[in-house]
């Protein structure tokens, strides 16, 4: 199983939106695939639309990394029915920011990366993560082989992946960087491409073919649909770019190993 975690130090810039676009990509070419919910707000849980209820959830696993609590916490999303195991959610919940803490210990940041031993019959496991570097994020990294960084093209944004960067790349096992992609990217503005611009002078090869704002993201999220579900000429598009961005995190092609 390959493990990504998909995080970044800002909120809103699309976490969740890419962690579903790589999901409907996976489920397209029947890569069996585990997301976990670890954002307290609970959003991928909702955008793959798990109705079934388990006894425990992403909190009940991150307080208790045994196998049964682990397998017990395994939903299958709404977006298949009939395929058992293609792909299947541990929820997120409120209860999750209680492991959010910026203190958080080895033992606990370790909690993640042992149960998810224990849930290894999928060939890809997303994680969402919510918009900060504290324990939920961390914990993701070290259950992690490829990390993911998400941002926005802004003048803050910089900044955030320069953190987001430093602190993956100073973890003593630290998992590969795939990159760093650029979400609800807008040609027209000026300010937008010079900060992409920015970020490539910065980061280099790390950054990747932005995805642009599309309302299809939106449209697929409302509706609970994957975005390869959708026939109109922007969802295919998008869902080709979640395709190479896909390919990326399982050929393990491109990134970086970590600094020496
Ligand atoms: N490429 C995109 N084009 C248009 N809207 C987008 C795109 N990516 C994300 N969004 C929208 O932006 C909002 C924030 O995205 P979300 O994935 O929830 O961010 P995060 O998980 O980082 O907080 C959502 O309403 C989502 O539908
Ligand atoms: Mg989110």
């Amino acid at each position: 199983m390959i493990t990504l975690a998909v995080c970044s130090a800002k909120g809103g810039v699309g976490k969740t939106s890419v962690v579903l676009g790589l999901a409907s990509a996976a489920l397209a070419r029947g890569t069996s695939t585990l997301v976990v919910d670890l954002d307290p707000q609970a959003d991928a849980t909702s955008g793959l639309d798990v109705t079934a209820q388990r006894a425990h959830d992403a909190a009940a696993v991150l307080a208790s990394p045994k196998r049964r609590v682990a397998e017990d916490a395994v939903a299958p999303s709404g977006w298949v029915d009939d395929h058992p195991g293609l792909l299947d959610v541990v929820s997120g919940s409120a209860a999750s920011a209680r492991r959010d803490s910026p203190d958080a210990d080895e033992e606990e940041l370790k909690a993640l990366r042992r149960a998810l031993r224990k849930l290894d019959d999928h060939d890809l496991a997303l994680l969402d993560t919510p918009p900060s570097l504290n324990g939920l994020t961390r914990s993701a990294w070290r259950a992690a082989d490829a990390v993911l960084v998400v941002s926005d093209a802004s003048r803050f944004s910089v900044a955030a992946v320069d953190r987001t960067l430093r602190e993956v790349r100073s973890l003593r096992s630290a998992p590969r960087v795939v990159g760093v992609v650029v979400n609800r990217f807008t040609q027209r503005s000026g300010e937008q491409r010079f900060r992409l611009e920015e970020l490539r002078g910065l980061f280099g090869d790390l950054v990747l073919d932005p995805l642009p704002d599309r309302v299809a993201v939106p449209q697929s999220q409302g509706s609970g649909t994957p975005l390869h579900a959708l026939r109109t000429r922007t969802a295919r598009t998008l869902a080709a770019q979640f395709d190479t961005l896909l390919d990326r995190v399982l050929t393990g092609a491109g990134g970086t190993s970590p600094a020496p």
